[in-house]
């Protein structure tokens, strides 16, 4: 038996295979295009490993794919493989449309192609599991119910409508072609091997080299934190043991507004990694240009997946913010390695124009 995971050397990808193959033997395809996002660097430790086998390519390459899935025969695609960063996706929404619609569509006509040519065992074991977000259910008023499975779709940036299609899409194939589907829905993760582009790590490491740490309008947006490995866990519980078809929402119970996350980093790295000048790292934050169309509030109930499913997150936001800082720290090379000068050309695009 393998599965298939695409997007898996990117931020959640990676940590998925590196905690599956820590908690079984059941080997892994990783499908990657390697975009700025995929980083082989963050799958270091499987090299050699008999387990897990790296393909370079398009989820949207039918060719590639079909070929992929006739030769390994996966008995699960689980799907990761996405642009993913809200930012990005208001300065140019083509690659959005292009990998999470169009390419997802190419994944599910390819993976609808094979399942029709296996007998009833290989049927009745398949699942294809979507990795989707929360934000597919827009933004929530202060106090109002935190969003379950039957929230309205109401996305409001290209990445979240983006996501939200192939969230159409997906569960379109289970109902008309009996494809067995599983969609999770999850809430912001944090943890080891997060592109700086997203709001932990680009604090750290804005922090650690001397530079502001930009809060966009207020800071008050809420999000729902999950530490990442509980993502990972989340979805293997999923793929165990959810009921095709059915969609589940992954959070951490959770809900923290942007300054508090960024004064927790602070603090941690005042205490772990002190300023050679004494002073605190919060003097570097500053507020600037709100992005354009900005969610207010993110909040998950996570309480479908923890009734039906037996699964709740093991780390809270003390311990989980702590290990990550740590880690940070700990792997200064890697942090060098993925500041290239793409990443210099996107903070000169996202950030000149916004400071105040
Ligand atoms: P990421 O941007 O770190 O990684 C995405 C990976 O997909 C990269 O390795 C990239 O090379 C690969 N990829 C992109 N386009 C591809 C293509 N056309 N074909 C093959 N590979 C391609 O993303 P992430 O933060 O790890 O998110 C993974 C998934 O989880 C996404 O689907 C995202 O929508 C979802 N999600 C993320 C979060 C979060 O907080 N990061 C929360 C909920 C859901
Ligand atoms: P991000 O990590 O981009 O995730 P998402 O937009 O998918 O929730 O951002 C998390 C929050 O942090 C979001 O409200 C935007 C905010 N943010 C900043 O205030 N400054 C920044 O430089 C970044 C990248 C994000």
């Amino acid at each position: 038996m393998t599965i298939l995971v695409t997007g898996g050397a990117g931020f959640i990808g990676s940590n998925f295979i590196i905690d599956w193959l820590a908690e079984r033997d059941e080997p892994v395809i990783n499908l990657d295009q390697l975009t700025y996002a995929g980083n082989l660097e963050n799958l270091a430790e499987l090299r050699g490993d008999p387990r897990y086998a790296f393909v370079r390519g398009d989820i949207g390459d039918r060719a590639a794919i079909a070929d992929l899935l006739e030769r390994h025969a996966p008995r699960a695609v689980i799907h990761f493989a996405a642009e993913s960063h809200v930012d990005r996706s208001i300065h140019g929404p083509g690659d959005f449309i292009q990998t999470n619609v169009v390419g997802t569509f190419h994944l599910l006509e390819c993976a609808r192609a094979r399942f029709s040519a296996m007998d009833a065992a290989g049927e009745a074991a398949f699942r294809f599991l979507h990795v989707s977000t929360d934000e597919v259910y827009g933004s929530l008023e202060s106090g109002a119910p935190a969003f379950s499975e039957v929230h309205r779709y109401q996305p409001n940036s290209p990445y979240s409508a983006s996501k939200a299609s192939s969230d159409h899409l997906v569960r379109a194939y289970g109902h008309t072609y009996g494809l067995p589907v599983l969609t999770t829905h999850c809430s912001n993760n944090y943890g080891p091997y997060q592109f700086p582009e997203k709001l932990i790590p680009l604090m750290i490491v804005n922090a650690l080299t001397g530079k502001f740490l930009p809060i966009y309008g207020d800071g008050r947006q809420i999000r729902d934190w999950l530490y990442v490995s509980d993502h990972c866990a989340a979805i293997r519980r999923v793929l165990d043991a959810g009921r095709p078809g059915e969609t589940y929402n992954i959070g951490g119970w959770n809900e923290l507004p942007n300054l508090d996350i960024v004064r927790a980093v602070v603090g941690l790295l005042d205490e772990l990694h002190p300023r050679a000048d004494g002073r605190s790292y919060g003097e570097q934050i500053v507020h600037v240009a709100d992005r354009p169309g900005h969610d207010r509030r993110y909040a998950i109930d996570a309480g479908k997946i923890e009734r039906e499913l037996g699964w709740r997150p093991a780390e809270t936001f003390a311990t989980g913010i702590r290990k990550t800082v740590r880690w940070y720290l700990d792997h200064p090379d890697w942090l060098a390695n993925v500041q290239s000068g793409a990443y210099r050309d996107w903070l000169e695009k996202n950030y000149t124009d916004r400071n105040r």
